[in-house]
């Protein structure tokens, strides 16, 4: 056993080579998911203003954005969509020409071996903004379960690889894995938002997707910031209602529960890096207030570093950029 001056730690920091030899952590693009917001439209790519170099694109301009998306080595987008008409039951979420649908159609065509995952939640499709239906004011679990089903059949109908419900429901995962296996459609993998947390960070992205709710908040479904081993009971019961894939969100306040979950289960954790995550790292480096490639390269490195295998994240092209020409 050897102590300072014998010991010194230092000398594996000395030069880049010797870094690079030591080194824990190595991020890929491999580990990428790059969201992607769906509007109605053409030739539709508008800047979403609270998350600069984000944008919402129109079925038949998504085109060029999925090649450059699989030419940068990333494997896998997850969709959002933007219906034309919201309303008490959010019908669009799961209408067979509804916008995520006619987006999953051409993305396959355009390129067909990128992974496409779908959100399947109603927050974007109802009039109210909230994840499910209501009933006198509150929302109805077990009367939401059937329309989540039907809307991860329709995406999966209509092309998706995978599907991400992310109302935090009681039950959603067995109600969609049943729904799927009837139709058939055995071999679509489910990535639970497992552990998501009523979070301020997901301010960005209500803008972007106009899913703020008209009243209430999210406290009354999704979890509570301040519980981890209740994040633990979440994952078990959706890795019990049969859920392939085990996600944490949002990551960067949340990198213990993304270590809890991949050291206490043998499932791929994916870690969510949200809109607010990612908004704050752009609106500080716009203000030369911080080198945003070191920043983000940081952030992405840590969440891997608590664990997470997959890492949803908006930062996810210009990272891949960076890997390829270091
Ligand atoms: C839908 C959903 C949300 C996010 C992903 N799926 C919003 C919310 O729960 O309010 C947030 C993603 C982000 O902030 O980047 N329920």
């Amino acid at each position: 056993m050897s102590e300072f001056p014998q010991l010194r730690l230092r000398r594996l920091r000395r030069t880049e080579n010797l870094r690079r030899m030591v080194r824990e952590t190595r991020l890929s693009a491999d580990s990428f998911v790059y969201p992607l917001f769906i509007a109605h439209g053409h030739n539709l790519k508008q800047e979403i203003t609270s998350m600069p170099g984000v944008y919402r694109f129109s079925p038949d301009s998504l085109g060029h954005e999925v090649e450059e998306i699989a030419r940068l080595g990333i494997p896998a987008v997850l969709l959002f969509g933007l219906p034309a008409h919201k309303d008490e039951e959010g019908s669009e979420a799961y209408a067979p020409k509804g916008i995520t649908q006619e987006a999953i159609r051409a993305i396959k065509k355009a390129v067909p071996e990128l992974v496409v995952i779908t959100d399947v939640c109603l927050c974007e499709y109802t009039s109210h903004g909230h994840c499910g239906v209501l009933m006198n004011g509150e929302v109805d679990n077990d009367r939401t379960l059937e329309l989540l089903a039907k809307t991860a059949l329709s995406h999966a109908e209509a092309g998706a690889d995978m599907v991400a419900p992310s109302a935090m429901m009681d039950g959603q995962i067995s109600a969609i894995r049943q729904r799927l296996d009837e139709g058939g459609l055995t071999q679509i993998p489910i990535m639970a938002y497992a552990a998501k947390h009523a979070s301020a960070f997901y301010g960005p992205f209500r803008d972007a997707a106009g899913s703020t709710p008209q009243f209430g908040d999210r406290r009354g479904y999704q979890m509570d910031p301040a519980n981890a081993r209740e994040a633990i009971r979440e994952v078990e019961q959706d890795i019990a209602e049969g859920a392939d894939i085990i996600m944490v969100k949002p990551a960067l306040a949340y990198l213990d529960i993304i270590a809890q979950v991949k050291s206490g289960f043998a499932y791929p954790v994916a870690a969510y890096n949200v809109s607010g995550e990612y908004s704050m790292v752009k609106a500080a480096a716009l203000n030369g207030w911080l080198d945003e490639r070191r920043a983000i390269m940081e952030v992405l490195t840590a969440i891997k570093r608590a664990g997470a295998d997959i890492i949803i994240t908006y930062h996810a092209k210009e990272a891949a950029g960076w890997l390829r020409t270091p």
